[in-house]
């Protein structure tokens, strides 16, 4: 088997043909990153404190396998973020564990020493086969996770909760107004220290107004659409909350819930369904394709689990955070 880096159009078609090929097989409406989605990555830029590299592995026949790293650039400078995909034809031929011997070595190559790793338990219990392959390299489970599916036709979007007294919501697509921005990056630093993380040890991430800029410039080059919501306490104009999705241009019909997050002081107003179901109503309005809405919730998030729990979100499958100290 050879590994080589995504450098090109055509290497960069076969990576999406082989995790296309497995999200088809793996999964209910998760499909992989589109193409045009995954572009920008060729460049290997560092932006909005991540820097993204893809390998393919090949057999002598054909493209078999997927390894994804990416690494923090401003915080967590240890750490690393590995995801690999085996193509359903070709498991259990060994590709999985000589991808992640290739992934622990480039990691070390950068002089990190941690490794995360998002493991799904897809239906018909691909967990085992993943299970077998973090045990055998040490790496220890330090969150549970779930995926939760909303189905937009059964469940259609329902009148938004009004905002209580002394909130008002502002609502926009990919840009922040530059008043709020520096509220809506202090709330994405805090989504690393409010939100479960189990046993994972991870650093606070680093917030600015500049990386937040940079952050929705990165999701434009990448042709997704950013809908937010922001509650805003009008007494401070402070940001009290904030949530956004992310609908990809091309292929509406897939969406997902990015960060949700209420500041501490504002806790208790049931500000969290307040944003995501004006979120829900602008997705309504803006994107009428789209069908579906992934998100990923901490198992123990009971509170952001009870909000979805109230829109008509279902669990699709356990995921866990494996973290491997090299
Ligand atoms: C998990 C996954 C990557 C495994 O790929 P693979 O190439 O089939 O794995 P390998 O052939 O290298 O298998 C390595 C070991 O895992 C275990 N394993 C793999 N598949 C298994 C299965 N179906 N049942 C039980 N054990 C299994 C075995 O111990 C195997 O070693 P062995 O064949 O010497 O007994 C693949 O199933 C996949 O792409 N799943 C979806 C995405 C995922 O879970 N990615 C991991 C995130 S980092």
């Amino acid at each position: 088997m050879d590994i080589r880096p995504v450098q090109d159009r055509d290497s960069l078609q076969a990576f999406h043909q082989v995790t296309a090929a497995a999200h088809a097989h793996d999964y209910l409406a998760l499909p992989a990153d589109p193409v045009e989605e995954l572009l920008p990555l060729l460049e290997e830029k560092e932006q909005a404190g991540e820097l993204v590299l893809l390998f393919l592995a090949s057999d002598d026949v054909a493209p078999v396998g997927t390894l994804q790293l990416s690494f923090p650039t401003l915080d967590n400078l240890m750490s690393a973020n590995l995801q690999l995909t085996v193509h359903p034809d070709h498991r259990r031929e060994g590709h999985a564990r000589r991808l992640l011997q290739f992934g622990i070595a480039q990691v070390r190559a950068r002089g990190r020493s941690r490794i995360f790793m998002e493991v799904p338990s897809p239906a018909g219990g691909g967990d085992i086969a993943a299970l077998a392959l973090m045990t055998e390299v040490g790496a220890r489970p330090v969150l549970e996770d779930y995926r939760r599916l909303l189905d937009l036709v059964k469940h259609p979007v329902g009148e938004p909760l009004r905002a209580p007294e002394g909130y008002r919501v502002v609502q926009w697509l990919d840009r922040a107004p530059d008043e709020l921005v520096d509220g809506a990056a202090y709330l994405l630093g805090r989504m690393t220290v409010d939100s479960p993380m189990g046993d994972m040890e991870y650093e606070q991430e680093k917030w600015d107004a500049t990386r937040y800029r940079e952050k929705e410039e990165a999701a434009a080059a990448r042709r997704r659409t950013r809908l937010a919501t922001a509650v805003v306490h009008v007494a401070s104009g402070a940001v009290a909350g904030i949530t956004s999705i992310g609908v990809n241009r091309d292929h509406p019909e897939v969406v997902y819930q990015w960060d949700t997050i209420v500041d501490p002081e504002h806790r208790g107003h049931r500000l969290g369904l307040v944003l995501k179901s004006w979120n829900h109503q602008q997705l309504k309005e803006q994107v009428p394709d789209a069908a579906f809405v992934n998100t990923w919730n901490a198992a123990s998030n009971t509170f952001m689990v009870a909000v979805n729990d109230a829109l008509g979100f279902e669990p699709a499958e356990a995921w866990t955070q494996w973290q491997l100290d090299l």
